[in-house]
C-alpha cells in the first residue's frame, strides 16, 4: 500500500508551513556554527528548503538524502525557486540513509521528523549511526529528532480485548481555503518489539463553489519506538559522545512531559 510519501503535496499540507522544528534547525546550524550539513530523509524539503534559503548568507552547503523519488521531486521544485546563490549550495541525493556517501566529511548530520522510526532493525539502526560517524569531521555532530514514546496511546492499544482508539490528529487547510486535509490515526503497539503499527486515514476535501468533494485514503506505517536511554547507547556504541538532549524545539531540557526527543551526539 502506498504511503503519504507518494503524495508529497499532501505531505506538505499535512505539516503546514509554520512548524516550530523548522526554526529549531535554523537556529541549530548557527548555534553549532555548522557549514557543511546533511539532512537524512530530507523528503519534500520541508526543512531543507528553509536551511537552503540561509545558505548564501551563512555560508552553508546543504545535502539532502532520501529514498523517495516523489518526495525528492517536491524538494527539487522548492529549491529551484531559491536565488541562484542559495540554489547552487544545495545537493539532493536519492539514497538510503544506511549507506549513502558524501564527497567530503561534514560538520552536521540531522535526521528530523522521526525519520529514524522507519529504521526498524537494530543492525540497520547501527548502520545509520556508523555511516553518520564516518561522514562527519572530527568534532562534527549527529542530531537525531524523534517523538517521545506515547505511552498513553500504547497502553490503550494493549487493552484486553484489544481496542484501537481513533485520534483526529491533524486538520489543515491550504492558504486559499480550497483544500482541507484531515488525518485520523490509530496505533497498535507490540511492547516486546518496541514496534508501533500506525494506520493513518486521510480525508482530503476539495472545496468548490458548489460543494465539497472528499477523497479518502490510508497510509500505513510500522515504526520503531525509541526510548531515550536506547538512543544514548546507540551514540556511545558507535563512537559518539552525547553532547545534549532536548525535549522540544525551543532547546528545552528533556522531561517526563516532553513530546519531542532530540539528541545531539558529537564525534
Ligand atoms: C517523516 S519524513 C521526513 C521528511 C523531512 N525530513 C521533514 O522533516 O519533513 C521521512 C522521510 O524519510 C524517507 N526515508 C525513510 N526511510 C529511508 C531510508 N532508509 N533512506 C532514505 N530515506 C528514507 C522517506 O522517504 C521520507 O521522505
Amino acid at each position: 500500500m502506498a504511503t503519504i510519501y507518494s503524495r508529497p503535496e499532501e505531505y506538505d499540507l499535512e505539516h503546514g508551513s509554520g512548524e516550530e522544528d523548522i526554526d529549531f534547525y535554523r537556529r541549530l546550524v548557527q548555534r553549532l556554527d555548522a557549514h557543511d550539513i546533511v539532512e537524512l530523509g530530507c523528503g519534500s524539503g520541508r526543512i531543507t528548503q528553509p536551511l537552503a534559503a540561509l545558505a548564501e548568507r551563512l555560508d552553508l552547503r546543504v545535502t539532502g538524502v532520501d529514498l523517495s523519488e516523489e518526495m525528492l521531486g517536491q524538494a527539487r521544485a522548492k529549491i529551484e525557486e531559491l536565488p541562484a546563490g542559495c540554489r547552487s549550495r544545495v545537493q539532493l541525493l536519492q539514497g538510503d540513509i544506511r549507506n549513502y556517501a558524501v564527497p567530503a566529511p561534514v560538520d552536521l548530520i540531522v535526521v528530523p521528523c522521526s525519520t529514524l522510526a522507519h529504521v526498524l532493525e537494530l543492525e540497520d539502526q547501527l548502520a545509520v549511526w556508523t555511516r553518520a560517524r564516518a561522514n562527519l569531521k572530527p568534532g562534527g555532530r549527529f542530531v537525531v529528532d524523534l517523538s517521545m514514546p506515547n505511552l498513553q496511546a500504547y497502553a490503550d492499544s494493549m487493552a484486553s480485548p484489544p481496542r484501537a482508539l481513533v485520534e483526529l490528529d491533524i486538520d489543515q487547510e491550504t492558504d486559499d481555503g480550497a483544500h482541507r486535509l484531515i488525518r485520523y490515526k490509530t496505533t497498535r503497539y507490540e511492547a516486546h518489539r518496541q514496534r508501533a503499527h500506525v494506520h493513518f486515514l486521510y480525508d482530503r476535501f476539495e472545496v468548490t463553489d458548489r460543494d465539497e468533494q472528499a477523497r479518502r485514503y490510508v497510509s500505513d506505517f510500522e515504526s520503531h519506538v525509541f526510548f531515550p536511554r536506547e538512543l544514548q547507547l546507540l551514540f556511545l556504541h558507535t563512537g559518539f559522545a552525547v553532547e545534549s538532549c532536548y525535549g522540544g524545539y525551543r532547546f528545552e531540557k528533556l522531561s517526563s512531559t516532553s513530546r519531542a526527543l532530540v539528541m545531539v551526539g558529537r564525534v
